[in-house]
């Protein structure tokens, strides 16, 4: 049934897609989709926010595309799209830049952490990315967005955007989307640093799980993560919720990470978790880890490795779906340029 609204979400092509990416968006996409109808985009026009290469660009798509195959969607009920194929993206996005304020996009966490020190160096794409962002969401009217919780502000800044154009028009036009940050790993960490987001960025390969290592990549890096010389928290490190207290994850990151890491993988709640290994030491638990990981990655790994050596068939996914989301995107436009006034001869 795909009657509860309709779910936008994007990833970026910008290569090492990781185990956070899948535990806190791509799987949701995927359980998603039986229930709303969903379009799923490989965000390129927020890739180039950054330099690169554009042979790795393309190299990076297919990527992602592969990803999405392999993790489950299902490309003839979902749409899958490259965002660059689809120009009511960027014509939007210059909408937006012009109702967005300058003090909203002052305040976005992102723009600081990757801009870093050198802000003025830094393109000025990179600065009006969350309006771009909202346009991709609002040019399919969509009312639910799954993403991992690093994507929260962005998508508050895309109500005010949506409520302070359907102010401006004097307009009922553009739903507030609802985020849906969903399961046990909505921000899953490094496994060299516990207060550290997993990220693409990192240096370090030991730093992050990727979709496409195989078992000995993966026990590799079970093993050799971070934890602490304490055994797995046991019952007692739950609050009433049943989750980890705020004591625990702030003494023990690492720990805490790889159980919400495993209790995702395997399916199960944190309760489940600690009851079965608490108490155990963490060379036995990470061994379950990697057990469940080559279970549960294996196979998407394969599948990503054997869809990316089958161009034709990803470039053909990407192209039909860019058609199909152009016919749900362009009579949006359309209605968005009559309300603000541009001549539509
Ligand atoms: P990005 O790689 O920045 O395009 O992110 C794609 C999706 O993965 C977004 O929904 C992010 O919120 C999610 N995501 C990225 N990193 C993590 C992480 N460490 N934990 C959970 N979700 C993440
Ligand atoms: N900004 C998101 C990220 O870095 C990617 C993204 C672009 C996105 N457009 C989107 C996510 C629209 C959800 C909806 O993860």
């Amino acid at each position: 049934m795909t009657n509860k609204g309709r779910i936008f979400s994007g990833v970026q092509p910008t290569g090492n897609l990781h185990l956070g990416n899948y535990l806190g968006a791509i799987r949701n996409f995927v359980n998603l989709q039986h229930d709303y109808e969903a379009i799923y985009c490989v965000v390129d026009l927020h890739a180039i926010t950054v330099w690169q290469d554009p042979k790795v660009l393309r190299a990076n798509t297919r990527e992602i595309a592969a990803a999405f195959l392999a993790a489950g969607i299902d490309p003839t009920k979902s749409i899958i799209f490259n965002q660059s194929q689809v120009s009511a993206h960027a014509n939007l996005a210059w909408i937006f830049n012009c109702v967005s304020r300058l003090g909203w996009l002052n305040r976005m966490t992102q723009f600081k952490d990757k801009a870093g020190k050198n802000r003025e160096n830094a393109s000025t794409g990179l600065y009006a990315y969350p309006n771009l962002m909202a346009a991709d969401i609002l040019a399919y009217k969509a009312t639910h967005v799954p993403v991992g919780e690093d994507q929260k502000q962005h998508l508050e800044l895309t109500r005010d955007i949506a409520q302070k154009f359907n102010n401006d028009f004097g307009v009922d036009y553009f739903p507030l989307t609802e985020p849906l940050i969903l399961g046990t790993s909505t921000r899953v960490m490094s496994l060299r640093d516990g207060t550290k987001k997993m990220s693409k960025s990192d240096p370090s390969e030991y730093s992050r799980i990727s979709l496409m290592d195989g078992p000995d990549e993966l026990q590799q890096k079970v093993r050799k993560a971070k934890t602490d010389p304490l055994p797995v928290p046991d019952l007692e490190a739950l609050d009433d919720k049943r989750e980890i207290t705020a004591d625990v994850k702030a003494e023990r990151p690492e720990a805490v990470n790889l159980i919400g890491i495993f209790s995702t993988l395997a399916n199960q709640t944190t309760e489940e978790t600690v009851k079965e290994y608490g108490g155990q030491p963490f060379s036995d638990f990470k061994k379950a880890l990697t057990d469940v990981a080559v279970e549960r990655l294996g196979p998407i790994g394969t599948e990503m490795k054997r869809l990316m050596a089958d161009e034709g068939h990803v470039d053909a996914v990407l192209k039909d779906g860019a058609e199909r989301a152009a016919a749900i995107a362009e009579p949006i436009l359309n209605e968005v340029q009559d309300i603000v006034g541009f001549l539509r001869p």
